[in-house]
């Protein structure tokens, strides 16, 4: 059985990068650890009309999705539940994403505050050297919020800022394909295969 992947969803806007990665992993074939923060609850709301409730994840992920998820390839494990399995280092994961990261879990994820499950399983991986990757969204940004993604870095995490590359689809490009360029970024940052972006090759531009 492959270590499965953490993915923690925070209270940042850009809840269809958290889709999008967590529908690439399954399709992958790479089961799934999954925690949404309290607060996720109102940005997966917002930004889809779709509720998140604990009681009823499978529905609301499916929901969310846009598809079937076979449950067998999903753990949640409710943000409050600090018993969980991801809490402890000795959890077989393969590593943790937190997508998208609110400027408040990377700095309790920075300060090791472990206010909730997702602060305290991304704090277990990157003590644990495991391969740690926040996609913080916000902007601008303080001076404290690049200090906390500063030491995010130190502690071997790799800071990955919702940032879309346009170079793919051009001025033309859907908000899906941006959305696919950063979830696909993500996948790259944990040497998973994917077909979310058409790569740079060099050879394509008609160079003026
Ligand atoms: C609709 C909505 C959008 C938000 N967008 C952002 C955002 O883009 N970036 C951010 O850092 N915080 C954002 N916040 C604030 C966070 O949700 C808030 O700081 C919360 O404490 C984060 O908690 P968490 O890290 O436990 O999820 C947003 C809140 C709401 C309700």
């Amino acid at each position: 059985m492959r270590r499965p992947w953490i993915v923690g969803v925070s209270g940042a806007s850009g809840t269809p990068y958290a889709a999008a990665v967590l529908r690439a992993l399954l399709d992958a074939d790479h089961p799934v650890d999954l925690v949404v923060s309290r607060a996720a609850r109102l940005t997966i709301i917002d930004e889809t009309g779709v509720p998140f409730r604990d009681a009823h994840w499978h529905t609301d992920l499916e929901s969310w999705l846009g598809r079937s998820v076979d449950a067998d390839r999903v753990r949640f494990w409710p943000a409050g539940d600090f018993a969980a399995g991801p809490s402890s280092g000795s959890y077989p994961a393969a590593g943790m994403i937190v997508v998208p990261a609110s400027t408040a879990a990377c700095a309790g994820i920075a300060l090791g505050l472990s206010k909730d499950l997702l602060q305290r399983a991304a704090e277990v991986n990157l003590k644990e050297r495991r391969r740690v990757v926040v996609v913080p969204r916000e902007t601008p940004v303080s001076r404290s919020h690049l200090l906390h993604l500063v030491s995010l870095v130190d502690s071997g995490a790799v800071v990955l800022p919702a940032s879309p590359g346009f170079y793919s689809g051009g001025a033309q490009a859907t908000a899906q394909q941006l959305v696919d360029f950063v979830a696909g970024k993500i996948l790259d940052a944990c040497e998973i295969d994917h077909d979310l972006f058409t790569r740079w090759s060099g050879t394509g531009l008609k160079r003026p």
